[in-house]
């Protein structure tokens, strides 16, 4: 059996009339209203269905990343599931995805699904997307993999998996072969009501210090620099950082390009006590963080193993 979860986004939304048709709203409709859409899902297996939330996925916080793992807890615990589908927004489904592949065991298929079109589109992409990710959470081929997305008929690993285009069909990409994908599950056995907050503060030409200092008044654990090129951090920007180390926050940079962050290549890491990205994106980089500092990694530790998360 099949457990289908529903968190909301496009793939349940539909056109808002009041704007003219011109724009819509995501989250509308109910889990069971787009099972029916979907005939051909009693041949793949059979279906249990849950309504977890029903977001906008920019709207997302982690406190639901966390309301979401315990209903997929809840699913790997039973027996009789032999896979689980999540159906989410496109705009943060790579984070969910990476926060999902980090802290689930891996033991039973997760694939993530969404829609680039609401469900009352005359082109609407849900219901082939959410068919697809079916038959992929049936399949022995995703066994052991981790959490996988599909999308306009692409399959994804979750590591490597990006948002890349604000429309079209195929809006996400990620490098590197879904089937060489793992389980990560470093953070399977934790267990925690919350995650420390984490902001991302981006670099650009003349980008305020004031960004930081904001952020320290404002109680954060962990900052993460989405910063230019190879990571580098503005000079008018020590100052503030030099303070928040000092304060006990963790400094992790990152890159806004693609490619990686490698640790004292630019900078010096060891001196200032800096974390290093590796090739994980900002937001990605980000949730590793939060995970870290909640299961009270060392520094040392979280150095030598957020890149290679
Ligand atoms: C959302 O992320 O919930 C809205 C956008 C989408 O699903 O494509």
């Amino acid at each position: 059996m099949l457990q289908i979860l529903a968190t909301g986004g496009t793939i349940a939304g539909e056109t808002d009339l009041a704007s003219g048709s011109r724009r819509y709203q995501a989250g509308v409709r109910t889990v069971e209203r787009l099972l029916d859409n979907v005939p051909e899902l009693t041949r793949v297996a059979s279906i249990r269905a849950e309504q977890v939330m029903a977001l906008d996925s920019k709207d997302m916080h982690p406190s639901d990343w966390i309301r979401l793992r315990g209903a997929i807890r809840r699913a790997e615990a039973d027996p009789a599931i032999s896979g689980i589908v999540v159906l989410h927004g496109t705009d943060t489904l790579e984070e969910t995805a990476w926060y999902l592949h980090l802290t689930t065991s891996g033991r039973t298929p997760l694939v993530l699904t969404g829609a680039m079109h609401p469900a009352d589109h005359p082109e609407a992409d849900g219901p082939a997307n959410l068919l697809a990710a079916a038959q992929l959470a049936a399949a022995t081929a995703a066994q052991g993999k981790g959490v996988l997305i599909v999308l306009h008929g692409q399959i994804h690993g979750a590591r490597m998996l990006s948002k890349v285009r604000t429309t079209g069909l195929d809006a996400f990409g990620s490098s590197g072969a879904w089937q060489q994908a793992r389980p990560a599950g470093q953070f399977a056995h934790l267990d925690t009501p919350a995650l420390p907050p984490v902001a991302i503060l981006p670099g650009y030409a003349g980008a305020p210090p004031e960004l930081i200092e904001s952020c320290l008044a404002t109680g954060h654990r962990g900052l993460v620099l989405a910063l230019t090129g190879h990571g580098s951090v503005p000079a008018t920007w020590l100052p503030a950082l030099r303070q928040a180390r000092h304060q006990g926050v963790a400094i992790l940079r990152a890159s806004r390009c693609t490619g990686p962050v490698i640790r004292n290549a630019n900078a010096d890491d060891d001196g200032e006590g800096w974390l290093t990205a590796g090739d994980l994106p900002p937001p990605k980089a980000r949730i590793a963080l939060m995970l870290a500092l909640a299961a009270g990694w060392s520094h040392d530790r979280m150095a030598l193993e957020l890149p290679t998360l």
